[in-house]
């Protein structure tokens, strides 16, 4: 393998440290312990498995940490409510909705019910014009995972040539966004390219870009020969792609061919263990900013 591996775990871990070092003080100097509920609706394995994990690192990190449960039928008025009680919950300072949210339910009604303060997500429209024109408190959690890896491992991004495949809410148009900022981990040139450009240009925008972000959702979908000699490549696709019979765990598997891909790029994420917990990492940074903010210590 020619690629260097973007341990996202190992950068995560680090971060975590720093973050709980953050929260023991809050507690200790302020009296503040930073609270998050994560709200999970109906029983998909792979949302249950991400709320999971949430909750998992939240206690870790000596949060006040709830995970509300809630069956696949509640109506849209009943989850309305519900965030409007955790708006109104003094302990809670970040509100996460698992997405995707079964079909009877409008998720734009759902995120735009969360106080944009408690919007560790950073999906509340008011936060995602925040993020575009450069004034933000919160970034997306994936996103900002993925901009903290560039910068760490393949270093400043400034004039580079950066191509994002997939335009998603959640991570494709937020990538853009945080990319383009004339700020410092950012300021690069940044293409789009998704389900609207031709198969063949999208091979051709992939082979200029110095650094490559994938959230496609199609497994294993960027080729060896699609990108450049030495390029940074942020793979977000984590796809279930069979069942293991040996663990009887889920195989996964990229939006990047990483057998072939490592062979050409400098820098490349493996899937797992790779932007998956900096996604964590991100949303509990998020919640100790929230927590700092309603305490007055900063200003959103
Ligand atoms: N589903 C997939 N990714 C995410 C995420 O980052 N946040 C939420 N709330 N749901 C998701």
């Amino acid at each position: 393998m020619a690629a260097k591996l973007i341990k996202g775990a190992e950068v995560a871990a680090q971060i975590r440290e720093e973050l709980k070092k953050e929260v023991d003080e809050l507690i200790a100097k302020h009296n503040v312990t930073p609270g998050l509920v994560t709200i999970l609706v109906g029983e998909d394995p792979a949302s249950i498995s991400y709320v999971t994990a949430k909750q998992k690192t939240s206690h870790e990190l000596g949060f006040y940490s709830i995970q509300d449960n809630q069956e696949p039928d509640i109506t849209e008025d009943a989850l309305l409510k519900l965030i409007d009680k955790y708006n109104k919950d003094p302990k809670i300072h970040g509100i996460l909705i698992q997405l995707p949210l079964p079909k009877h339910i409008d998720s734009n009604k759902v995120l735009l019910a969360i106080d944009p303060n408690k919007d560790v997500d950073a999906f509340h429209p008011i936060n995602v014009g925040r993020i575009l024109i450069g004034n933000y408190v919160f970034l997306p959690c994936t996103p900002a995972g993925c901009q903290e890896l560039i910068n760490r491992a393949y270093g400043d991004p400034k004039g580079k040539e950066v191509v994002v495949v997939g335009r998603s809410n959640i991570v494709g148009k937020p990538m853009v966004a945080i990319m383009i900022q004339k700020k410092a981990g950012a300021n690069s040139t940044v293409t789009c390219v998704h389900t609207g450009t031709p198969k063949d240009k999208i091979i051709e925008h992939c082979r200029r870009a110095d650094i490559l972000i994938v959230a496609a959702g199609v497994p294993k979908y960027i080729q060896g020969d699609w990108v450049k000699e030495g390029a940074c490549v942020i793979d977000v696709g984590v796809n279930r792609i069979g069942i293991s019979e040996k663990t009887g765990k889920a195989i996964l598997a990229g939006d990047v061919d990483f057998d072939a891909v490592s062979q050409k790029a400098g820098f490349i994420t493996p899937v797992p263990g790779g932007v998956g917990p900096m996604t964590i990492t991100m949303l509990m940074k998020n919640t100790v900013l929230a927590a700092k903010a309603a305490a007055g210590l900063i200003k959103i």
